[in-house]
């Protein structure tokens, strides 16, 4: 028997690759799974992105990379945020790394102390609490409910705030609800974190692009607290590079040395090929993100539909990202043969095995009355998937 560490078996198994993994097997025995847990969009890698990874092969882009990026994607970065969002950086205030996900884990490791506590609202990205773990931190949750959208509230945030609150973690558009902050709501919360100088905010927005607001709004758009706002961005969702690997953040120096060190001592700078398909990425406009993103928010409106027509759930209405996340609590003590659905992880499973249809459950994010449905598939999938959803729930009783 090995003895692995305390710190790897207090971590949690991935629930939505669990649930990715369990479909894969009924796949595999050849029933026809309708996969709608995947968080990543379905659509491939647009032609110019792929020259350029093509290009940076012929070009013998294959030596180590600069811990926190190629010089000329941090400018490109710093010229993304100017224009399209309005924020001034600088080069040095850019971390390039191996996707949001390690940008993510590399501030929470650089700030968070054993026994800081951390916020986050619920429902909150899955990787959220394992890396406070990680990092030995307390993670102190907000409650944001169905009938609010699933948004906090200026009042909560600062009933959540103790002499140990060190960071605040979120993000908009919100994976798993779709929900998105607008620009005065984050200017209620901005006013909150005003008042506490020592607690920084991660901004968490990797699905900046798939939002069908007008414009995406940034916590770090306030001057107040700019310097305390770690923005966390990427090529993954927005450019349907999932498996490329590039993610960035953009912080005060401090914060980004603090990841350049870090991440120089576990990873090094992300791939070669991957970081000038990601400068093609900036360089080139919107065309492809745009048209992705039309493409999502059809489906949104219908699955929002269909969906709506299902008796017992309740569901909003998201404006970004591409899920939903409806809450399915009136089904919780019913039964079909025998079978009794007592909580969202069991409907996922029933939903799995008797609609062949594979969602997440809601507790894996923070919420265990809802499951999360991504609709990151193609429309017929996506109509038939619903159809069969809703069999499936008529059966209980
Ligand atoms: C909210 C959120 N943040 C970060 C990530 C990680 O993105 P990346 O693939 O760039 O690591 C994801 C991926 O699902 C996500 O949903």
């Amino acid at each position: 028997m090995t003895f692995l560490s305390k710190r790897i078996n207090n971590l949690s198994e991935s629930q939505t690759i669990k649930m990715a993994k369990l479909g894969r097997e009924l796949t595999a025995k050849g029933i026809d799974v309708i996969n709608l847990s995947f968080g990543e969009p379905d659509f491939f890698t647009p032609e110019h992105l792929k020259e350029a990874a093509k290009k940076a092969v012929d070009e013998n882009y294959s030596y180590y990379t600069p811990v926190s990026g190629y010089p000329e994607l941090r400018k490109a970065i710093v010229e993304k945020l100017k224009n399209e969002n309005d924020l001034t950086y600088t080069f040095d205030q850019i971390v390039v790394s191996t996707g949001a996900k390690q940008s993510l884990a590399n501030v929470v490791l650089c700030l968070v102390n054993p026994g800081e506590e951390v916020i986050v609202p619920t429902p909150y990205w899955v990787s959220y609490s394992e890396m406070i773990k990680l990092a030995e931190g307390e993670t102190v949750f907000i409650n944001a409910t169905v009938e609010h959208d699933f948004k906090i509230t200026a009042a909560q945030l600062e009933a959540a705030i103790t002499p140990k609150t060190k960071l605040f973690m979120f993000s908009s558009p919100c994976n798993p609800t779709g929900s998105v902050y607008s620009h005065e709501e984050l200017a209620s919360l901005a006013a909150v974190f005003e008042k506490y100088p020592n607690i920084y905010i991660i901004s968490d927005e990797i699905y900046e692009h798939i939002n069908f607001v007008d414009k995406h709004a940034s916590i770090a758009a306030f001057d107040a607290i700019k310097d305390r706002v770690i923005i966390i961005n990427g090529f993954s969702k927005a450019y349907a590079m999932t498996g490329w690997r590039v993610g960035y953040m953009a912080s005060n120096k401090e914060i980004a040395n603090a990841c350049d060190k870090l991440q120089g001592q576990i990873t090094s700078g992300t791939s070669s090929i991957s970081q000038r398909a990601a400068l093609a990425a900036y360089q080139n406009g919107l065309e492809t993100v745009t048209a992705m993103k039309d493409e999502f928010k059809k489906r949104r409106d219908i699955v929002y539909a269909l969906l709506k027509e299902v008796p017992g759930i309740q569901v909003n209405l998201p404006y970004g990202a591409f899920y939903f996340f409806p809450t399915v609590k009136d089904y919780f003590g019913k039964s079909v043969n025998g079978n009794v659905i007592s909580n969202a992880e069991d409907l996922c499973l029933y939903l799995l095995n008797e609609a062949h249809v594979s969602t997440v459950t809601g507790g894996a994010f923070g919420n265990e009355e809802c499951i999360r449905i991504s609709y990151a598939a193609a429309e017929d999938q996506l109509i038939e998937a619903v159809s069969r959803i809703k069999e499936a729930l008529s059966k209980l009783s």
